[in-house]
């Protein structure tokens, strides 16, 4: 394995069915019949060219969330493949880009529909030389949530799904309701966590579980950290070890997490069980214990240019009821405005300045960056720990400040990934020159 070369897929998204709930079948959205759709490994090194067909009857896209690709290749709303059409996403993984990212589409207007309708999957790029025991196993837990009408549909969104964001009545775990996985007492295993809902936030805990942290959107970590419990904000994802040392059940379950819900219906974010894993009382194999070190990441340069982002929420009277609009400096999304112009290798300081009522997830387009530091009611505290990331939680009344370096040329865009926000304005484009 590991062999770097050309890796060939092809992804079809396509009307499907699933069965939630029994006697009954949901019509969803799905890559190649399933949801979410197939796991794409790759390694780094490798050419990746992806075929993609559109059977959805509507314009659509393929993002590759996180990934050093170039632009004409990212599935941008500037680049729709039309209904009934085919094109081909072809890219190179550079040497260094191990990390666990995913793909959905990003068409104009029409993304939060595809994906909380089932159109989501992962894309591990593995690394050559991987520091992480092999005994540990890998596996991706997708989490998405659904929200099912009696008549066992997905009903469409309401005013209310646009203003806090779509959440669901229940998460699902790669497509299943609380999952079982059965390992043995003393094994440990390496657990990649995605949070691909449209807007639930996941505030996790492991119940007879030891968690430890290794890697964030863009891959491992310097050295692991132990850890009790995990936010991931919607298209945050983490890389987990987990130890498993006493025999019995133990239960990924949420916490409460309050993100500044806008009017009624606040979902209850606590007590779901996520995922139970049975731990039986014979002991596992003696497991290889995990390095100290995993890797270095360069700490990026001193910003010679400094950005500041602010966002906020509107509400405006017309003539069919309140209208929302989530705005980035002022402005809704335009697809024909460049929002700011980058010089490609140049490092640059993003201040994300959320002065809304709710929690926005800060997300940009093609690279990875690393936060500096978070500032809230005059308090300033930096993150425990250096990592690559691609989507950041800016609480309301927080600022939070990051440094990236954006490497390759085109247009990106960066915006709130709790995708109906998105939607409404909450995007911005920079072009890279
Ligand atoms: Cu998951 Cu524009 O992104
Ligand atoms: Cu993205
Ligand atoms: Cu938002």
């Amino acid at each position: 394995a590991g062999r770097p070369g050309l890796f060939k897929a092809r992804l079809t998204a396509q009307s499907a069915t699933a069965r939630f709930v029994a006697d009954r079948d949901t019509p969803i959205l799905a890559y190649n019949g399933t949801s979410p759709g197939p796991l794409i490994e790759a390694f780094e090194g490798d050419r990746v060219e992806i075929t993609f067909a559109n059977r959805i009857g509507e314009q659509s896209t393929i993002h590759w969330h996180g990934m050093p690709v170039p632009a004409d290749q990212d599935g941008n709303p500037m680049d729709p493949v039309a209904a009934g059409a085919d094109r081909i996403y072809a890219f190179d993984l550079p040497e260094g880009s191990a990390g666990s990212y995913w793909y959905h589409p990003h068409p104009h207007g029409r993304t939060a529909e595809q994906v909380y309708r089932g159109l989501a999957g992962a894309f591990v790029v593995k690394a050559k030389a991987d520091p992480v025991p092999a005994a540990y196993g890998d596996t991706v837990l997708m989490f998405t949530d659904l929200r099912l009408a009696a008549d066992g549909s997905m009903p469409d969104s309401t005013m209310n799904d646009q203003m806090n964001g779509r959440v669901g009545d229940h998460v699902l775990v790669n497509g299943q309701k609380n999952p079982k996985l059965t390992v043995a007492m003393g094994a440990k295993r390496r657990l990649r966590l995605y949070n691909a809902t449209n807007a639930r936030f996941l505030r996790l805990v492991f119940a007879n579980a030891v968690m430890t942290v290794i890697g964030s959107d863009g891959g491992l970590l310097e050295k692991p950290v132990a850890t009790d419990e995990i936010l991931l904000s919607p298209a945050e994802r983490v890389e987990l070890v987990v130890a498993f040392e006493r025999p019995g059940a133990a239960t990924l379950t949420t916490l409460d997490y309050d993100r500044g819900w806008m009017g009624p219906g606040r979902p209850a974010d606590a007590g779901q069980t996520l995922l139970t894993v049975d731990v039986s009382d014979a002991p596992a194999e003696a497991m290889p214990p995990l390095p100290e070190r995993l890797r270095s990441i360069a700490r990026l340069a001193a910003p010679t240019v400094s950005r500041r982002l602010v966002f906020t929420e509107t509400m405006a009277m017309n003539a069919t009821g309140m209208e929302m609009g989530f705005l980035i400096n002022g402005k809704a999304f335009d697809m024909g405005r460049v929002d700011i112009v980058a010089k490609a290798g140049e490092p640059e300081l993003w201040e994300i300045v959320n002065q809304a009522d709710m929690d926005h997830p800060f997300h940009l387009h093609g690279t990875q960056f690393q936060v500096v530091e978070r500032e809230r009611g005059g308090r300033v505290s930096k993150p425990p720990y250096l990592a690559w990331k691609d989507t950041v939680n800016v609480a309301r009344g927080e600022t939070v400040r990051l440094v990236m370096r954006q490497e390759r040329p085109g247009s990106r865009m960066y915006h709130c990934h709790i995708l109906e926000h998105e939607q409404l304005g909450m995007m911005g484009i920079v072009d890279v020159q």
